[in-house]
């Protein structure tokens, strides 16, 4: 039974609320909802699209609804949580107090290899926007240090510098502390929306609808395969729970946080797409890492293009900055937990950050970003967000039984039959992705069951009590 201890909901509430952690209370529902559209539009909209539009066609819109289903669906379970149990930690913490402590270690493990590797994903997509801006002013790098090996069909790449260099350049920053980072992010975020803006608003008028027919040149199945690749452009939604303990009015503001960004970038998502395939002949996004701002290339807008690739690299830049913040909290609070080594929560004397354990992510992640292909880590990163969604919309289900007279600002409408909805909508996106990602998921969770049953179980601060 001891695989099944929960932690006290109410004794986490109260100290969260008593300030004990120190942090300072000062987020309000705007602050989220643009924290959120930080840490969401990223490498999702601005290169795969490239990769989505040929496997969909210009049924890419429709494949961007579908994700965003199941996103919402998962939102809805989210937002209960972070309206009823606001403490940092998110969904790791939820499943603690409500499906116990395996389930709760799976989903940690699970986060590890999810921010992780999105901020590996992020630099890829940062890098080809970069090479991009740089070839605008006739600089080019070496063909090999463009790319991971074998990203690129036909051109002989070993190493994606630029990716590996963002990376170095993120985690000096998160590890000295960066000062002022809300402050830098909301500007970064004004830019990165501005710029999509900019994109529908210019975009539009060279629109030829002729390019949206035939609009599902590979079928149902196309359009699902772009939608389980695409539910990587929502990812990110769920880090505005993880600010829950420096919210003003956290059981109000939280669900408006979560909700509000994803609504947001939904429907830019489907305005971007859809102005995308309409101006360019889906086929013509093979091999481009840049598919955005090819698009207004191809409409003759040069010189809106260059905006938008500095958009798109200073958006992708907030995006890299939050996983990898995510990253480090995550391991922080499972080592708070006892279930990883102590060690890993140590913390810096200057910079009050934990130093060792941002290094160490950086330099893993910076090195996986250099050498393995983007399609490749987006499904990895897909098939873990996935189940971690699936269990909330379950430990939603299991808190109504088990805790029926906590308090819930929020209330997820419908239940059990809106999460069971969502549960569905992520299996089914799941059975969409490829066979070799499977097979790589499920090494990484015999992994963490090893080390939960080498060590964590018994080093976890529930067993010693
Ligand atoms: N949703 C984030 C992105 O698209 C991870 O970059």
């Amino acid at each position: 039974m001891s695989l099944f201890r929960t932690k006290n909901i109410d004794a986490m509430v109260a100290a969260s609320q008593s300030g004990v952690s120190g942090l300072k209370k000062a987020l309000g529902p705007t602050d989220l909802v643009l924290m959120g559209i930080g840490a969401i539009i990223g490498t999702g909209i601005f290169v795969l699209t490239g990769t989505g539009a040929l496997t969909a066609g210009p049924a890419l819109t429709l494949s961007f609804v579908i994700a965003a289903i199941a996103c919402g669906l998962s939102a809805l379970a989210y937002a209960e949580f972070a309206s009823s149990i606001p403490v940092s930690g998110s969904i790791y913490t939820y499943s603690y107090a409500t499906l116990g402590e395996l389930v709760a270690w799976i989903i940690g493990w699970d986060l590890m290899l999810e921010y992780g590797l999105a901020t590996s994903a992020v630099s890829v997509g940062w890098s080809g926007y970069f090479q991009s801006l740089i070839h605008g002013f006739g600089i080019d790098l070496p063909t090999i240090l463009t790319a991971a090996p074998g990203a690129v069909p036909g051109k002989h790449t070993l190493f994606n510098l630029p990716a590996f260099l963002i990376m170095m350049a993120i985690t000096t920053l998160v590890s000295i502390g960066v000062a002022g980072f809300a402050r830098l992010n909301n500007i970064m975020v004004a830019i990165k929306i501005g710029v999509v803006l900019l994109f529908i608003v210019v975009g539009v008028g060279y629109v030829k609808p002729a390019n949206w027919t035939p609009f599902m040149p590979f079928g149902f199945h196309g359009m699902f395969n772009a939608a389980a690749l695409l539910f990587f452009a929502f990812i990110g939604f769920d880090a505005v729970s993880s600010a829950a303990e420096e919210v003003k009015n956290p059981k109000r503001d939280l669900p408006i946080g979560i909700i509000g960004s994803l609504a947001v970038c939904t429907i830019l998502y489907v305005a971007v797409s859809a102005i995308m395939t309409g101006i360019v002949p889906y086929q013509q996004f093979a091999g481009v890492d840049h598919p955005v701002s090819l698009a207004l290339q191809y409409a003759g807008q040069n010189w809106v293009a260059g905006f938008i690739d500095l958009g798109a690299i200073l958006g992708m830049t907030t995006v890299i900055l939050v996983m990898m913040y995510g990253q480090t909290r995550v391991i922080f609070a499972m080592s708070r937990d006892g279930l990883l080594p102590a060690k890993l929560a140590k913390v810096h004397p200057r910079f009050a950050t934990p130093f060792i354990t941002t290094w160490v992510v950086g330099i893993v992640f910076g090195i996986i970003a250099a050498l393995i292909p983007l399609n490749i880590l987006a499904e990895l990163i897909n098939i873990g967000t996935l189940t971690a969604f699936s269990l909330v919309s379950v430990a939603v289900i299991v808190l109504r039984k088990t805790r029926p007279e906590l308090h819930r600002a929020f209330r997820c409408p419908g239940v059990p039959f809106l999460p069971l909805l969502g549960i569905a909508f992520c299996l089914f996106l799941m059975s969409n992705l490829q066979a070799i990602t499977w097979q790589a998921f499920g090494i990484w969770l015999l992994i963490g069951f090893v080390v939960y049953f080498g060590y964590s179980r018994r080093h976890s601060k529930l067993a010693q009590r």
